[in-house]
């Protein structure tokens, strides 16, 4: 395949240091010799230097950010640069999830800055997009995920794109134990590969891997791995527990 699948396993704001230490440990016991898959956990940003050296520099579980500060540094009280979750182990960073779209305001525009300021760190940006049920139910879901992904990347170039991720999530599959069904999210990957093509290049939108998110299971994830322009998960309440999440990692 040209796009390796991605499992990511979003905690939240789940587990201190040290239940994220043990979680993490328990997964690459049980994850390994999982093949044709990489493998990623987002513990708070706290616990990424203790994952990190818990898990060991060539662990195929790899470790992101929930978050990112959009700039080097400064007096930014309370945020986190990009350079400082790079040197506590992190290759990724998940980028404009919807409870920070919906609780701390982030915009298209900030997703935009934080986006830049992952990709100048050397992170991987996962950048997440999805419309709510209200959204939905007006027919306007499409014309969101354009809106997101347009003003979101608003000013990259093409090779910048290389590495980035794209997660669709619609906003009320997300902890409900509502997934969107194979043919709601076959529908909507298929349209985000092609907008990808369209506005970018045919060669970017076959590389860039779109992952799908809300209330991933060890029940359904098979299904949604079938679909042709499904290339992984980010997986939230399941994700918790290291057997669910190893089940799904062997979907
Ligand atoms: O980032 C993960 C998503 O918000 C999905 O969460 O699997 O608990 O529905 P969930």
């Amino acid at each position: 395949a040209i796009r390796t699948p991605l499992i990511a396993g979003n905690w939240k704001m789940y587990k201190t240091g040290t239940q994220a230490v043990a979680a993490a440990k328990q997964l690459a016991d049980l994850s390994k010799g999982a093949q044709g898959v990489d493998i990623m956990i987002a513990p708070t940003a706290l616990s990424l230097p203790l994952v990190a050296a818990a898990l060991g520099e060539n662990s195929p579980v790899r470790l992101g950010a929930q978050n990112i500060y959009p700039g080097k540094e400064g007096a930014f009280t309370g945020e986190v640069s990009g350079e400082m979750i790079r040197d506590a182990g992190a290759d990724y960073v998940i980028i404009g999830h919807s409870e920070r779209r919906q609780y701390f305001g982030e915009t298209d525009e900030i997703v935009g800055f934080k986006i830049r300021a992952a990709l100048d760190a050397g992170l991987i940006p996962v950048m997440c997009i999805g419309e709510t049920e209200s959204q939905r139910e007006a027919d306007k879901t499409f014309f969101i995920l354009d809106k997101q992904i347009s003003d979101g990347l608003k000013g990259f170039d093409l090779k910048e794109l290389d590495s980035l991720i794209l997660a669709y999530e619609p906003v009320w599959a997300i902890g409900t134990g509502k997934t969107a069904g194979p043919e709601q999210v076959k529908e909507v990957h298929g349209f985000l590969r092609t907008l990808l093509k369209e506005k970018y290049a045919e060669d970017l939108a076959a590389k860039i891997r779109i992952l799908y998110g809300g209330s991933v299971k060890p029940g359904n994830i098979k299904d949604l791995m079938q679909l042709e322009d499904v290339d992984g998960a980010l997986v939230g309440g399941a994700s918790l527990n290291p057997e669910d999440f190893n089940k799904i990692i062997r979907f």
